[in-house]
């Protein structure tokens, strides 16, 4: 009897010890969760500005370094590169191309796109 009563208590700890373990996984994934959300919303909606440069090195070479008839960006001061974008988008600055690419970024864009080129060496292109 008492034999019988002590492995039911056994029982009864052992799945509650389960659930516990069981009850951890959840709180862990959600915690898991939680924290992608928090990340990707944050890439969503300003992507890093190597993400938004890659648009730009296709035509002024990688890293900005150019190669052909393009100008080189690479490590043209940072104010004069997010003045160049706002000209070219306002239209104070004639341009066969650059107006309208210009006119897909917001100021916060154009100057963390001013950052990263003021960050690129000139010199050859690799
Ligand atoms: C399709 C090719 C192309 C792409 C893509 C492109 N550019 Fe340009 N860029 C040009 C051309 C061509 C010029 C010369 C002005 C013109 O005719 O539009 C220029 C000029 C510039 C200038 C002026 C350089 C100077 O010496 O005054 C800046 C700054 C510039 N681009 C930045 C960018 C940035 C930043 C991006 C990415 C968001 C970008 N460009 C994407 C072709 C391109």
């Amino acid at each position: 009897m008492t034999e019988r009563m002590f492995s039911r208590a056994g029982l009864v700890l052992r799945q509650r010890t389960k659930l516990e373990r069981a009850m951890n996984v959840l709180r862990i994934a959600s915690a898991a969760i939680a924290a992608a959300i928090v990340c990707c919303a944050h890439a969503a909606e300003q992507p890093p500005s190597r993400t938004l440069a890659t648009t730009c090195t296709g035509c002024h070479g990688t890293h900005g370094r150019s190669t052909g008839a393009m100008p080189s960006i690479a490590s043209l001061p940072r104010k004069q590169l997010a003045e160049q974008m706002r000209a070219f988008r306002d239209g104070r600055r004639d341009a066969t191309v650059m107006q309208q690419i210009a006119n897909g970024y917001s100021d916060a864009q154009i100057d963390a796109l001013a950052e990263h080129f003021a960050r690129q060496q000139r010199g050859a292109a690799r």
